[in-house]
């Protein structure tokens, strides 16, 4: 998606800062987010994800530069940029109303949903996030799980232009997180453009039209998440067995071809390769050990994770910075 000309900025940060006291939660950050895509802003604890989208989203306030969100200035009209969002916040907000389905029928009143359309979609959002049986539970006695799928029914019900979804599906377990990354797909289907905020890897990998890797309040990189796997070199691997010992011919022949840049001999018959675009070299390697009579037994192809390319980047692993974090070793 990324430099296409005719693709439009909805979303544009610039030199977005917010301090707390010494801490430069978001440094200087310059982002582009287009009109209709997923954008997945992924990063270990503290790297400023929350604090980026609550500017955004005009919760608290920059300490330097600003955002437009839509045509308007999150400094200067706040107002403007609330009619055209909605939220799924990291942590839920205590509410004083007393059940699900009052939660969910407030928010759809404060939204101007006429009666009927309101009961409709309360009804079928509660069902979708799997809350209906529970929908006259009291929100105090409710599990983090069942408060996290009222808080991101909220956004569903509303199907604003612009959903911030931060941590959308953190405690929720895995059915509960597929079926709501299909309705976030299908949010965005239907037009919206949608903000999702995670540090899980997994999560932003299979949603995200594009992702922004965040690192101490910066951003390292951002492009889809094929490009940024791409762009490790030899990030993908294959293991290859074969029937009989590699020649020095053959492994000449991949050696020439420049998507691969190294090569292992786990034994003479076995080959770890490192390369990039692995679907396009694969049946090249598969023709040149077949052309030499040299049958291949079978073959791995694994890619790389989002945390290389985290890694490639940083030095470390998501779950590394995460550590150092805590530890506030941070600015070390
Ligand atoms: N209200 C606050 N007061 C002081 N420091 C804050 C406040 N909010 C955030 N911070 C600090 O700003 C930094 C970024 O925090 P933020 O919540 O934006 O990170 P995050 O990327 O959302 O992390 P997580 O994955 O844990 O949700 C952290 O160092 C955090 O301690
Ligand atoms: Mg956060």
């Amino acid at each position: 998606m990324s430099g296409d000309a005719d693709l439009v900025a909805i979303i544009r940060t610039v030199d977005l800062t917010k301090r707390f006291e010494d801490v430069a939660a978001v440094d200087n950050l310059n982002l582009s987010i287009e009109d209709g895509e997923i954008f997945g802003l992924l990063g270990p604890n503290g790297a400023g994800k929350t604090t980026t989208v609550l500017m955004l989203s005009t919760v608290i306030k920059p300490t330097n530069g600003t955002a437009f969100v839509g045509d308007f200035d999150v400094r200067k009209n706040p107002n403007d940029v609330r009619k055209l969002i909605g939220i799924c916040f990291q942590e839920p907000k205590l509410l004083w109303v007393s059940t699900p389905w009052d939660v969910l029928n407030w928010h759809a009143k404060v939204c101007g949903l006429a009666t009927e359309e309101r009961k409709r979609r309360v009804k079928q959002v509660l069902n979708d996030v799997n809350m209906w049986e529970a929908r006259r539970k009291s929100v105090h006695g409710l599990s983090g799980g069942m408060r996290k799928r009222v808080e991101i029914a909220k956004v569903l019900i509303q199907r604003p232009k612009i959903a911030f979804v931060d941590e959308p599906t953190a405690q929720i377990d895995v059915i509960g997180k597929h079926k709501i990354w299909n309705m976030i797909r299908q949010l965005r289907d239907e037009g919206s453009t949608i903000i999702l905020a995670t540090n899980e890897l997994y999560e932003a990998d299979v949603l995200s039209d594009r992702v922004g890797i965040m690192h101490k309040g910066g951003l390292l990189v951002c492009d889809t998440p094929r490009t940024l796997k791409d762009s490790i070199p030899g990030g993908d691997i294959v293991e290859i067995h074969l029937e009989k010992e590699a020649t020095d011919k053959v492994l000449e022949e991949l050696k020439s071809l420049k998507e691969i840049s190294d090569i292992a001999e786990i034994n003479p018959k076995s080959l770890r390769v490192y390369l990039n675009n692995v679907e396009e070299v694969v049946p090249q390697i598969m023709k040149a050990f077949l052309k030499r009579n040299l049958p291949i037994l079978s073959i791995k192809m694994s890619e790389p994770s989002l945390d290389d390319v985290f890694v490639h980047y940083t030095g470390l692993t998501i779950e590394e910075a995460q550590q150092k974090m805590i530890k506030g070793e941070a600015d070390g």
